[in-house]
């Protein structure tokens, strides 16, 4: 197969948000710490309604009506989530029940979890398989999504929730390119979840921060490196990136990653005229850099221009829906794909920097080669993200509330209400006695 990668995208994130501002209001915190120092407008999220199964069944049944594409036609489906409801049985198993129409069970793939970088893996996985002997000549599908809940304090802003949907086949417009890819993993614990009975993560915030600007480090110079010994570039750097996607928790931190790039670009090549105003740090060593502000702020400014064309179109979605883990790097290319005319993106290089604590990173990259004006089309993000309803943050907080009481519950029929649910989505009905849910469509 060639030009495997990318065929089509969609995603789906729920009606409801609050927003930031009127967050910073009711948590008592500093006007301008949500929105200016995380960078975040609003955050979605859901009530019991909604579980990870119904939100990837949401997704993948909206994509496929969307798309016309056919349940026989799919020889592949990997799912990224690390939004667990069960420690046995797949999120894709349950995603099966879309397949029984069509008839179609021979279906590879299975989850893959690693907090935020589950997605990637399972990308990668369905390249691999289209770009294999085991490859069939069916297409595949990747969802990646996530319901990101904090408990209260200084984390819970940084939630939210979203689905993507992509298909992944031979001759797409957005392609892989294969041997391009840097990674990043070691053992660290930044972010994990090792309380079962819990929907909240255990999280140390400023570990978290320094573990993902390493692991651009890492990872980037590791796609660097291929960069100039598999296509012969001579001291690659960011402008061998046409465009640049960042894993988002917030967008405050994509800003700090595009500029750690450029503070690789200058360890690697510090006679490059660009570095001017910067050769202060000419002596400051690696491990001195991390967490060092005035290093920080000086590439923030040198790389203002550069961030603006390359990476700010990607923020879209982010901004006004907030972390969505695993799913969150693939809003940023939809936001891309959505914000970016196809004229002014084809035959560009994107590149993605996908970070999951733990920890797990990879820098990649897509050679845009056909139409994106469909994707960008069927998206039609900026149209649905204002087409929400906006929530209280008093309600909010009864919403999580009601999350955190009814999480893994038995015999159980949630109370949310279903009215503003948006048309196509799949919801929670009941929860047995043994623990089997069962799900409507509105
Ligand atoms: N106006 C403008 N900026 C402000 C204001 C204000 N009123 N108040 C604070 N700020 C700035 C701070 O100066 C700081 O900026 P800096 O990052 O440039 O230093 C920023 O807002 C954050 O404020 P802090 O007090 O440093 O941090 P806080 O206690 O709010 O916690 C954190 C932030 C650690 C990111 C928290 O939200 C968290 O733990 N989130 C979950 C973990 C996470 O997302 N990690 C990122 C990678 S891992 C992942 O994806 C899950």
């Amino acid at each position: 197969a060639e030009n495997v990668g990318i065929v089509a995208l969609d995603v789906y994130f729920p009606r409801r948000y609050v927003d930031q501002a009127e967050l910073e209001q009711h948590d008592g915190v500093s006007a301008g710490k949500y929105t200016i120092g995380l960078g975040q407008s609003k955050m979605a999220f859901c009530d019991d309604r909604e579980d990870i199964s119904s939100v990837c069944m949401t997704a993948v049944q909206g994509f496929m009506e969307k798309y016309a594409v056919s349940y026989a036609d799919i020889g592949r489906l990997e799912v990224g989530t690390e939004t667990v409801i069960d420690k046995s049985k797949s999120t894709k198993s349950v995603l099966m029940k879309l397949f029984e129409e069509s008839g179609n069970f021979n279906v590879e793939g299975i989850d893959t979890t690693n907090a935020c970088y589950g997605g990637t893996s399972a990308l990668f996985n369905a390249c691999q398989w289209v770009g294999s002997p085991a490859w069939d000549g069916r297409l595949a599908l990747v969802v990646a999504a996530d319901i990101a809940v904090y408990a209260r304090g200084p984390a819970r802003p940084s939630g939210g929730m979203g689905a993507v949907c992509i298909l992944v086949g031979p001759d797409a417009p957005l392609a892989l390119e294969f041997p391009l890819r840097g990674t990043f993993m070691e053992h660290i614990y930044d972010f994990y979840k090792p309380d079962m009975a819990s929907e909240f993560p255990t999280v140390d915030g400023p570990l978290s921060v320094t573990s993902y600007v390493r692991a651009v480090d890492h990872s980037y110079a590791a796609y660097l490196d291929r960069l100039e010994k598999v296509a012969g570039v001579e001291n690659p750097s960011l402008s061998d990136l046409d465009y640049l996607v960042f894993h988002s928790p917030y967008t405050k931190q994509v800003v700090k990653g595009f500029a750690r790039m450029a503070y690789n670009d200058f360890t690697r090549n510090p006679d490059a005229p660009v570095f001017g105003d910067v050769q202060q740090f000419r002596d400051m060593s690696r491990e001195e850099s991390y967490g060092n502000k005035v290093l920080e702020k000086a590439f923030i400014t040198l790389t203002k221009a550069a961030f603006a064309a390359k990476t700010a179109p990607s923020l879209l979605a982010a901004r006004n829906i907030g972390n969505m883990y695993t799913a969150s790097v693939f809003f940023g290319l939809a936001s891309l794909l959505a914000e970016v005319p196809h004229a002014q993106l084809d035959g560009k290089r994107i590149a993605l920097f996908s970070y999951g604590s733990g920890c797990a990173a990879s820098t990649y990259s897509f050679r845009v080669r056909g139409d994106t004006s469909k994707i960008a089309a069927a998206l039609d993000l900026a149209a649905r993200l204002d087409n929400r309803i906006k929530v209280s943050p008093a309600d909010f907080e009864n919403v999580m509330l009601l999350r955190e009481k009814t999480h893994n519950a038995q015999e159980y029929e949630p109370t949310g209400s279903t009215a503003e649910l948006l048309p196509g989505t799949f919801y929670l009905q009941k929860v047995d006695s043994m623990w089997r849910r069962a799900y409507g469509r509105i």
